[in-house]
């Protein structure tokens, strides 16, 4: 676990390293409100599970993490737009985001939706053009591919459509529910893993069909452990019996989620068998010949994460 721990602490520094790098390189070098608000969000807090899910996936068919930098990067840009526009009044409206003011509270809305429109796009530029030698063109282009396709009206902003639209369904089932999921999250998980396979070309095809199952289980099981930690933080108190404001404090009540719906002892089950699941399908890479340790323990990870 230990070794996991400092996997994730090393992947996350390098991908903080390779953003601020592409910041650089891409965005005009005047501080405008705009860089200031774009650097806030990507930057600022956060865990960096995408881009260690590239970077892993890489290095399970021996592609050094330092080749992968363009892609992680531009995954943490997807998911650092979504995030802001989560955020905002007419999404969740959310006034804190890792434990410090949501982009629009400090920036104001029309920057924060401009910010998030910029990263969106500042990961494509970051696919397209950065320096990617030993990535074939054609697998550039698919990573490309992949990563609009996870993003967009067939991946995530369809999620995100179907979580607004069912906050108030009171008769939303758990299939539905998990069809939410494995849009609104589970399609850039899928994404980031698929992308870090794309690196390694023809090598990584046989194992193609259990990564994307390995994926898929996680997304869903990520998505299930987040809602059990927003229900949890919720009904934290003090010794007063006064609500806590937490580092997820103000979440959407009104949202339907898993652990709302199903209670948290069903969503707890959930998270569990999704994790066995996701070992299956570990060990059918395994069988491959590939060293899965540190993804098994990145779904231990997941379904005991805190934060
Ligand atoms: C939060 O994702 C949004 C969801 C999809 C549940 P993360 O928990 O990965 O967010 P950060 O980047 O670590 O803050
Ligand atoms: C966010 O889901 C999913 C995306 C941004 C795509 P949530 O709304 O549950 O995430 P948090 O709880 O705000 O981080
Ligand atoms: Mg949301
Ligand atoms: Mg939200
Ligand atoms: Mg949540």
């Amino acid at each position: 676990m230990l070794d996991f721990i400092n996997e994730l602490r090393d992947s996350h520094k390098q991908v903080d390293n390779a953003i601020k790098h592409y910041l650089v390189m891409f965005l005009n070098r005047d501080i405008s409100l705009l860089t200031q608000a774009i650097r806030y969000s990507v930057l600022l807090g956060g865990k960096r599970l995408r881009p260690f899910l590239v970077y892993q996936t890489g290095k399970l068919f021996g592609i050094k993490s330092s080749r992968l930098n363009a892609p992680a990067a531009a995954i943490e840009c997807i998911h650092a737009y979504s995030l802001i526009h989560d955020d905002l009044p007419v999404m969740d409206n959310d006034k804190l985001r890792r434990g410090y003011p949501t982009c629009h509270v400090k920036f104001g809305e029309a920057i924060a939706i401009l910010a998030g429109d910029a990263l969106h796009t500042l990961a494509f530029t970051i696919l397209a053009e950065a320096h990617m030698p030993t990535i074939a063109d054609q697998d550039r282009l698919k990573m490309i591919a992949t990563l609009a396709a996870a993003s967009g009206a067939n991946g995530m902003c369809l999620g995100q459509s179907l979580d607004l639209i069912n906050k108030n369904n009171k008769n939303v089932s758990a299939t539905q529910l998990e069809t939410i999921y494995q849009y609104k999250t589970g399609s850039l998980i899928r994404a980031a893993v698929r992308i870090g396979a794309l690196s390694a070309g023809n090598k990584s095809h046989d194992a193609l069909e259990s990564l994307d199952h390995y994926a898929t289980t996680i997304g869903l099981a990520f998505q299930i452990r987040d809602d059990i930690i927003d229900t949890s933080s919720h009904a934290y108190k003090n010794k007063k019996g006064e609500q806590v404001r937490s580092i997820r404090q103000s979440k959407h009540d009104h949202t339907n989620t898993y652990s709302k719906v199903l209670g948290l002892n069903t969503a707890r089950s959930k998270a569990e068998e999704l994790y066995y699941e996701s070992l299956t399908s570990l060990k059918c890479i395994a069988k491959l010949g590939y060293n899965t340790s540190t993804l098994s323990a990145f779904s231990r990870y997941i379904i005991k994460r805190s934060d």
